[in-house]
């Protein structure tokens, strides 16, 4: 057991060399949003380009396209009717904000568990499908990251009294699936194989539609820029906090956007 200190944080994050290039900083894949959940995918992607990452691809629905292209122009684009190309160029890849929980989704999840061979990063719509479909626990990549909150981690695993029973399964299941689970809320918890942390930062300017989002193209990026899975999920929850804590300089936790957070994420990083 232990809390996410400042210097803890602090001591795993990589140093960014002067004489380094994109190809030193990996490259992200995220698939996020549909059709009216397109902020989902804006988010995500915004997220993961405000923390480090070399390259960044975003597979959304071709017909909406356009939203992201103009919300994020530092990412690529992937149409995800349209374009196949093998997994294996990405070295992080981030499922399931917005991504919608019907047939084409859970087609386009269960391709994704079969062809990585990285560990992913799994959070809202696809730890639905998988809660609706638990034989796809077995398809998990080990080391995989999943992001749920509360109500997520009961469809998945059961229905909890409180917070410390949730922890408990939290151990089992981390040993059982060989997975790294983040048990979102006002303290979130980074549970693996072997130990469980808390993180000390964030607010309730955080408790809004979106921020969850932003938590996922976070650990996505730095799953992709090499940091261990656990460091990934403890320097994201970490960071993803204290830049809300910040953003209450010239926000209140009523007024704050999560897009106001993803601003102060170079202020986070100092
Ligand atoms: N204090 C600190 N942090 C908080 C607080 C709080 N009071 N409330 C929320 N947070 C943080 C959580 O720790 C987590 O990182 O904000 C984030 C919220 O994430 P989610 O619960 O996943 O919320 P989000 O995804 O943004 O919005 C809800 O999730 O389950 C889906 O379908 C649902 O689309 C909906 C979406
Ligand atoms: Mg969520």
């Amino acid at each position: 057991m232990g809390k996410l200190t400042n210097s803890y944080i602090k001591a795993g994050l990589k140093i960014r060399e002067a004489t380094s290039n994109k190809s030193d900083y990996g490259h992200a894949f995220i698939l996020a949003g549909r059709r009216g959940m397109m902020g989902a995918a804006v988010i995500a992607a915004k997220a993961a380009a405000r923390t480090g990452v070399g390259l960044l691809t975003v597979g959304v629905p071709a017909e909406e396209r356009f939203i992201l292209q103009t919300a994020v122009p530092e990412a690529m684009l992937f149409m995800r009717e349209e374009d196949h190309y093998p997994l294996d160029r990405f070295s992080g890849i981030g499922i399931g904000p917005g991504i919608g929980t019907d047939e084409v989704s859970e087609e386009m999840l269960v391709s994704v568990l079969v062809q990585s061979r990285i560990p992913l990063v799994l959070d809202a719509d696809a730890l639905t499908i998988i809660s609706q479909n638990k034989k796809l626990f077995s398809c998990i990549p080990e080391q995989s990251i999943i992001t749920p909150h509360s109500c997520e981690f009961d469809r998945l695993f059961g229905m909890h009294k409180d917070r410390e029973e949730r922890i408990n399964t939290a151990r089992d299941k981390a040993r059982e699936y060989h997975i790294v689970i983040v048990l979102k809320g006002p303290e979130t918890a980074i549970i693996t194989a072997e130990e469980v942390y808390y993180n000390t930062t964030g607010n309730a300017g955080l408790a809004k539609g979106g921020s969850g989002d932003a938590l996922t193209g976070i650990i996505t990026s730095f799953i992709a820029q090499g940091y261990a899975p656990d460091v990934a999920a403890k320097t994201g929850v970490y960071l993803h906090g204290l830049a809300a804590d910040i953003t209450l300089n010239e926000q209140s936790m009523e007024s704050m956007l999560i897009t106001d957070v993803l601003n102060n994420f170079g202020k986070a990083f100092e």
